[in-house]
């Protein structure tokens, strides 16, 4: 028989102690041994809650109890699931985490640690997708291309209603916060950092990248407003905040933003609050994965899928590799990402504006695609619209700063990407 310690019995702990019960006839099976959820660590012991396993509030009891043989991290935070992981790693236990925040900061750190003590993550990364096996080991015949992600279904639902209903950010992002998918400060949601921590993940497994979030471009959905979705509409664009990661020479550009993607695009018909990842790899061409984000059950399923491979003996190195065959692509610093553009800013509606406009983004090189321009309640104001051709971020960054200092234009430069 395995057993089970859960670090962390909210939500998630609660969903992994009663599937490891309610469906243990068909995980021994799989797992080819009987399964059982021992005991867990909370912090506030007075709480009702809705488990049958041994609980206590230190973390010690459960990394240090020699019985244990499965450590589960479903604490969030860093430092201290860092040092707990740690310590359940040297103690000869095999640990999974749904902790992506973690492994943002110290996967390489963890992977060294463990060596050939299994550490499995499928939880960590969308949910109840089970993208982190299928980059492990479903796709492991190919050179990645590249990967784009839906992976926050906080601002997925937030863009879905604001682009199918009208709604305004501030109802919307409280709205899905009652939904319970939003992180406990939802400024990594919108912020896009809590998608970022899932895309480093995935950068890991699929070109051996080792950078730390603040190494790679992030931004969120706070400046998207119902202007921009009224041009996206007009220009068959839907707009989603995508983790993207693409092959690029022998570089590897990361980003994660608000993106302007076609409408009839696959990943552009996710809707709400779920998750979708599409993987290029060089042989099998695009595939896709969708399903739960977040939630109870779905990140459980991700978690248990961990333990059954353990018990199996199927894990494996942690980041799909063996240390020294990783891949020597390298982080392409933000300045070198190459895209199209939409730009949206506010300008005096007077004579020779447009020209002044289009001729600066013309002395960056940046070559204009498509234009509107829209009146605004002011008279004297009018807003204009572009999307570019390609252009190097670097570009772009000193257009906007060049197009700011022009005493025509008027208030905040509002810029997003294009992924065609
Ligand atoms: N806050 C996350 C989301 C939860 O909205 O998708 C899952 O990581």
């Amino acid at each position: 028989m395995v057993k089970i310690g859960i670090l962390g019995v909210g939500t998630v702990g609660t969903s992994v102690a009663k599937i490891l019960q309610e469906n243990a006839d068909i995980i021994e099976a799989r797992a080819g041994r009987s399964i059982i959820a021992k005991s867990g660590v909370v912090k506030n012991l007075s709480k009702k809650r809705d488990v049958s396993i041994l609980l206590s509030d230190n973390p010690l009891d459960v990394v240090n109890d020699p019985e244990i043989d499965i450590v589960v991290e479903l604490m969030g935070g860093v430092e201290e699931p860092y040092q707990l992981v740690k310590q359940a790693l040297s103690n000869g236990k095999a640990v999974v985490t749904a902790n992506k925040a973690l492994l943002a900061y110290h996967r390489y750190e963890l992977q060294e640690l463990a060596g050939d003590t299994p550490l499995m993550y499928e939880a960590s990364t969308a949910g109840g997708i089970p993208i982190i096996g299928a980059l492990r080991t479903g796709l492991s015949a190919n050179h990645v291309e590249s990967m784009q992600g839906i992976m926050n279904g906080t601002c997925n639902y937030m863009l879905t209603k604001m682009i199918n209903e009208g709604a305004q950010y501030d109802a919307i992002l409280k709205e899905a916060q009652e939904l319970g998918y939003a992180e406990a400060d939802p400024t990594f949601d919108v912020g896009g950092f809590d998608a970022s921590h899932k895309l480093l993940i995935l950068a890991s497994i699929a070109y051996g990248i080792d950078a730390k979030p603040e190494d790679i471009l992030i931004e969120g959905i706070e400046n998207i407003t119902q202007t921009d979705v009224a041009f996206a509409k007009e220009f068959g664009y839907e707009i989603k905040l995508l983790g993207i990661a693409k092959k690029v020479g022998e570089g590897v550009e990361l980003r994660v933003h608000a993106t302007m993607i076609p409408q009839e695009s696959m990943i552009a018909k996710v809707d709400g609050v779920m998750n979708a990842v599409t993987v290029i790899g060089d042989r099998v061409g695009e595939t896709m994965y969708y399903g739960p984000g977040a939630g109870g059950d779905a990140t459980a399923s991700a978690v248990i899928s961990d333990i059954v491979d353990i018990v199996r003996g199927n894990h494996g190195p942690m980041l799909g590799y063996k240390k020294g065959l990783e891949s020597r692509l390298k982080l392409l610093p933000k300045e070198e990402i190459v895209t199209q553009y939409y730009l949206r800013l506010e300008v005096a509606d007077q004579s020779g504006v447009l020209a002044e406009v289009t001729s600066t983004l013309g002395e960056f090189g940046i070559s204009i695609e498509a234009m509107l321009q829209k009146p605004t309640a002011d008279e004297s104001i009018a807003k204009l619209l572009f999307t570019t051709h390609k252009c190097k971020e670097s570009q772009m960054q000193e257009a906007i700063t060049a197009l700011g200092r022009l005493a025509v234009v008027q208030g905040e430069i509002a810029m997003m990407r294009i992924e065609k």
